[in-house]
């Protein structure tokens, strides 16, 4: 569990910006630039190859002869543009399971990328001190908002497969209330497709049991599902419906985020919450408010021309089975190049555009390793896996990324990955 100490306030600074680190891997970053050969397997960047130039562009052109004033060139409102609204509920409630036929337009805020709805959650829930649950491993730039926020992320314990362990959770849930936290905990945190960094998804039966858990433990706290990377599945979408549509989690306030950078833009910048506690969803647009009163109007028509003519669906048709073809491609390279003989395990995704890898045990992986030296020395960057986990342990998982590397230079990556690995088995 982490406990952070509370930093000293640096003069003319608030102590809430002594506690935000600068991210690690942004110094991984700088010291990769180094290397002007270097090939990234930690960018989570899409493929350049693969965005829909041509569908945004028609977009453009025909809002710009529709809308006479171009309105969308003008801030639009701070929940987003309706018809957008609209059309998030319809696309989320198209997937497997969903139920949101309960929900109207005005449970969804546009926000700007699911990032932003992350921060604003915590924001509303949480004061300093207080605690969040997370998967383990968990989502690194949102543990890092954590801390930023003065917050706790406390793992929710899993299995050697990586599935929700409930006896250890009932453990891990009845220790904070022995050491008198349970008012602390303010919410819980889940990735329920293609997570990052694991790539797997939760069961039905792990969405069912961990509210279950929760109930028993006195924390019927809200909740955030966070479907970053549920419209990129590689075949059909994942079977489970969200905790929206869910009836374990009914009576937990729910916040359900999708976005539409990873799938279509990310420099579109567009992303989405559907809350189903009026309450938490007017504190969520009063923040929103402050911070900037509305996500890009322009950036916002766009997606919803796009959905409203149906060009979104094409468009996932089309980059899903090419992700699947670049994780397939990391996949047989990583074998080739001997990582099983060396020691390292990893499971195919069904989504997503990461492999999550464990290396051996007594291999450290981290940003000061000489195994993270000696691959920046070959070329080759990846994410330590250990800044996925609350207290950066264990030490010898890799999270790498087939999303944004050209797909003809993913087997010159992992040759420099296995050459490495190989060195130190
Ligand atoms: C799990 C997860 N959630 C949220 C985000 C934020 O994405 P965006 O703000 O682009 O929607 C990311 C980005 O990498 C992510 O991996």
């Amino acid at each position: 569990m982490s406990h952070p100490s509370q930093p000293p306030s640096p003069p003319g600074f608030s102590a809430l910006s002594a506690a935000a680190e600068p991210p690690v891997i942004a110094d991984l970053m700088q010291r990769a630039l180094a290397n002007p050969h270097l090939l990234s397997l930690a960018a989570g960047f899409t493929d350049n190859a693969l965005l829909p130039g041509p569908a945004i562009a028609e977009s453009v052109a025909a809002l710009s002869s529709q809308e006479e004033p171009p309105a969308f060139l003008q801030y639009g409102s701070n929940a987003g543009r309706p018809r957008l609204r609209e059309l998030i509920l319809r696309w989320v409630g198209s997937f497997p399971g969903e139920r949101l036929e309960r929900f109207d337009p005005a449970s969804v805020l546009v926000t700007n990328g699911s990032q932003q709805a992350l921060y604003l959650a915590a924001q509303t829930l949480c004061d300093p001190g207080d605690i969040v649950l997370v998967e383990s491993p968990s989502y690194f730039v949102f543990l890092e908002l954590l801390r930023g926020l003065g917050l706790r992320a406390v793992p929710l314990p899993v299995d050697p497969t990586g599935a929700l362990q409930p006896e250890a959770i009932r453990a891990r849930l009845a220790e904070l209330s022995a050491r008198g936290l349970r008012a602390r905990v303010k919410a819980c945190y889940l990735m329920g497709y293609h997570a990052n960094p694991s790539a797997r998804s939760l069961s039905l039966d792990e969405k069912n049991t961990l509210p279950a858990l929760l109930r028993e433990a006195g924390l019927v706290i809200p909740v955030i599902e966070d479907g970053a990377y549920r419209d990129l599945c590689f075949e059909a979408p994942h079977a489970v419906p969200s905790v929206l549509s869910l009836t374990a989690w009914e009576g937990f306030p729910r916040l359900y985020l999708g976005t539409f950078t990873k799938p279509l833009a990310t420099g579109l910048k567009v992303g989405y919450g559907i809350c189903d506690s009026p309450e938490w969803r007017a504190r969520l647009l009063t923040a929103k408010g402050h911070q900037d009163f509305g996500t890009s109007h322009f950036n916002q028509a766009i997606v919803e021309h796009l959905l409203a003519h149906g060009r979104y669906q094409p468009h996932l048709d089309a980059i899903r089975p090419a992700y699947a073809a670049k994780a397939r491609r990391l996949d047989s390279a990583l074998r080739a190049g001997g990582l099983e003989d060396a020691g390292w395990r990893w499971s195919f995704p069904e989504g997503g555009l990461l492999l999550w890898l464990e290396g051996p045990p007594d291999l450290a992986t981290g940003p000061d390793s000489a195994f993270c030296a000696r691959c920046l020395e070959a070329g080759v960057l990846y994410v330590p896996g250990s800044l996925c986990f609350v207290d950066r342990e264990p030490d010898h998982f890799v999270r790498l990324s087939f999303g944004a590397i050209a797909a003809d230079r993913i087997d010159e990556a992992a040759s420099r990955f296995c050459g490495v690995a190989r060195s130190f088995g």
